[in-house]
């Protein structure tokens, strides 16, 4: 792995005393870092590869038969694997037709599911569209799992039923990583990376004179042929993927994953009850059988959704709105922007995001923020926006080194380190800070790794090195990810393909009027829908509202940059009895930043289904640059319980994630 951390994860503040640093070195919280990459974890300043501590990274999910129930097989050490059989079309009235084997991986309770305390499953998924829910069970499993688990150990708790224990299930939708069939817009791996570095080299709308032109002539090239090859269905079948990607679907998707599920659950409870009667006599009441029993066409969904996983959760609560235990929807999509345009650009709030960048750098002062200038945010403000036009007026060259080829760093390198500061400004405002000034003073080596590691085949496995460059060997079954984005959101969002040049450039110029900052980024979200043709032959026409078996649990930052808290706040009017759980953040989603108040809160609902009042507001527990807020107990550690500091470990390693997709 190429790169290396170039800042410790949390900056020292000026005020910052000795006592807290020591906390935070304690809750294993500093460390290196670097950008770029998915899975990055800290790991005590090593770089690691991320698979390599997956141990039984052997797996392959081609040795898993799909079935029409649900057979779990270990897996990825400490996870089971399954791979579940589903009409591609589930409108087909004869049943027959192409199937889709959905890819899903099991992180088992701390309980067997048939205990008293067994929870049930509950479902995540990433966002994207594209991302893969296998993967985040595999990274975030565990974390994820902490906090929707009692506090207390399963050992400690005994036989009380009132403490809840789940599994966590990750799924790869339609088109994404393990799920099958999959697809590819390439011929091959090699034509595959070719584009992908010219497009890079391209650089952002807006980087150049003719970047639109460039972009618009790619994104026709790209799109027509990729949703016509996937609109045309394999020689002797009706079906084609293309038609059946985009979220409904996946929503009954996810319907018969609980169902099936529950009917392998009946299975165990059957076994647990034979062994039960065998070793303690027969048990009259058939406990076991009845708490495990298989509520066939009733049973009900437990889901946690980030950004385009709400669009997902209120999908499927549009749809199955008698079928919901529990969703926590954070990062909430207004739905009706996303599948129809109506309504405003969800970037609203990403310039104010950026003036908290000028607010806590001055406050730091530079040894923290070595982007500080004199004269108050608006100068630190100022000294960005000249660079940045620096930049864009003339690159930066950078010589070889020996562990990077020659680069220029461009306009675009810093407008992708500035989104992901957006995004995730605990994490990215030191090293954007850092990054930055390093650059003003003409260095830009620490851009080039940033830059680099986004390179793919940087780091070939011994397969792919004795078979061959561009083998199967060497394909990881994420590349296409962000083509399965396209594919999702284009044939979700019709008119994103529909529009003209006219209309795009019209549209670009809104979202630069709406973010400064992020409005070119933005853009390019609609440009890779352009020439998409494929149709979904599936789709509910909303409007998305209900009221639902159990009320929903909406999240939201009060400053996120793309799914703003009057999205979640739109989406709460929709669905009865949710209410909005607000954090007191910048970034995108929760998980930008540790609340032991949101996870408590996250917890209360899984465990209770209770639901918090409408106006509160949780309160981080660090700040970006600032460090721990005064309220935070990382600051009083001793008042800290072991079980909140396993939590905030837990938010901490979900803040260190880097998310790369939109949303
Ligand atoms: C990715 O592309 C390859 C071929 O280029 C294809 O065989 C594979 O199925 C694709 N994977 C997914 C998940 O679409
Ligand atoms: C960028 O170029 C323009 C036009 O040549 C010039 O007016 C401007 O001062 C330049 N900006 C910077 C920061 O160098
Ligand atoms: C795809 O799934 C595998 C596990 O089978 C995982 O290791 C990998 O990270 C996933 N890829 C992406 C891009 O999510």
């Amino acid at each position: 792995m190429k790169g290396t951390g170039l800042s410790s994860f949390i900056q020292r503040p000026r005020r910052q005393n000795v006592a807290r640093s020591a906390t935070i070195a304690l809750l294993g919280l500093a460390g290196l870092l670097w950008l770029g990459n998915n899975y990055n974890n800290i790991n005590n300043g090593h770089d690691v590869n991320p698979f390599d501590d997956i141990p039984g990274a052997g797996f392959s999910w081609h040795q898993i038969t799909p079935s029409s129930s649900i057979e779990y097989h270990d897996c990825f050490d400490g996870f089971q694997c399954a791979r579940l059989e589903v009409p591609m079309d589930y409108n087909r009235a004869d049943g027959q037709g192409r199937r889709v084997a959905v890819a899903l991986t099991r992180l088992p309770a701390k309980v067997s599911a048939t205990d008293p305390r067994y929870g049930g499953a509950v479902l995540i998924n990433p966002g994207g569209p594209g991302g893969s829910g296998v993967m985040q069970v595999l990274v975030a499993g565990r974390d994820l799992q902490t906090i929707v688990d009692a506090e207390e150990s399963p050992d400690a708790t005994g036989n009380t039923p009132h403490t809840k224990y789940f599994d966590v299930i990750g799924f790869d939708p339609r088109g994404v990583n393990n799920t099958t069939p999959g697809f590819s817009c390439f011929p091959d791996l090699s034509s595959q990376v070719a584009w992908e570095l010219q497009m890079e080299a391209d650089g952002m709308l807006g980087s150049s004179e003719n970047s639109f032109m460039r972009h618009w002539q790619r994104a026709q090239a790209l799109n027509q042929g990729c949703s016509l090859n996937l609109a045309t269905p394999p020689a002797g079948e009706d079906e084609a993927l293309g038609n059946h990607i985009n979220t409904v679907p996946v929503a009954r998707d996810m319907l018969e994953i609980i169902e099936r599920h529950a009917e392998w659950r009946e299975k165990q409870g059957q076994l647990q009850q034979t062994l039960h009667d065998r070793t303690h006599g027969h048990d009259p009441e058939q406990h076991i059988i009845t708490r495990t029993r298989w509520h066939r066409n009733d049973e009900k969904l437990l889901y946690w959704g980030r950004s385009y996983g709400t669009v997902l959760g209120t999908t499927f609560a549009t749809m199955y709105p008698d079928r919901i235990s529990r969703m926590v929807l954070d990062g909430v999509v207004d739905v009706d922007k996303y599948f129809a345009d109506i309504g405003p650009n969800p970037i609203r709030d990403a310039d104010a995001i950026f003036d908290r960048f000028g607010l806590y750098c001055d406050e730091v002062g530079p040894d923290s923020c070595p982007l500080y200038t004199t004269g108050g945010p608006e100068s630190i403000k100022e000294a960005f926006l000249t660079l940045d036009e620096k930049v864009h007026n003339a690159s930066i060259p950078v010589m070889a080194s020996p562990s990077h080829g020659p680069e220029v760093i461009t306009w675009t390198d810093i407008r992708n380190l500035l989104r992901v500061a957006l995004y995730q400004p605990i994490f990215a405002f030191p090293l954007f800070a850092q990054y930055l000034a390093r650059l003003s003073n003409g260095d830009g080596s620490a851009i080039v790794d940033f830059k680099q590691v986004n390179h793919r085949s940087s780091c070939p496995s011994n397969q792919c090195q004795m078979a061959g460059p561009w083998s199967t060997a060497c394909r990881d079954p994420g590349e296409n990810e962000s083509y399965a984005t396209s594919a999702i959101l284009c044939s979700d969002a019709e008119y994103m393909g529909d529009v003209d040049e006219d209309g795009f450039r019209e549209y670009w110029d809104e979202l630069k009027k709406d973010s400064k900052m992020l409005g070119d980024y933005w853009a390019h979200i609609r440009m890779s829908c352009v020439g998409w043709k494929a149709r979904a032959k599936w789709r509910i026409p909303g409007p998305f509202t209900a009221t639902t078996s159990n009320p929903l649990l909406l999240i939201s930052n009060t400053l996120d940059p793309v799914t703003p808290l009057h999205s979640a706040e739109k989406m709460s009017r929709s669905f009865s009895g949710s209410v909005v759980l607000r954090q007191d953040s910048e970034g995108h989603t929760s998980g930008a930043s540790p609340s032991l108040c949101i996870a408590k809160g996250v917890r209360r609902y899984f465990q209770a289904g209770e639901l918090p009042d409408a106006d509160v507001v949780c309160e981080a527990d660090l700040k970006p640059l600032l460090g721990p807020t005064t309220a935070s107990l990382i600051d009083k550690e001793e008042s800290m319980t072991e079980s909140e500091r396993v939590l905030m470990q837990a938010m901490m390693n979900e803040v260190q994630r880097v998310r790369r997709r939109p949303l």
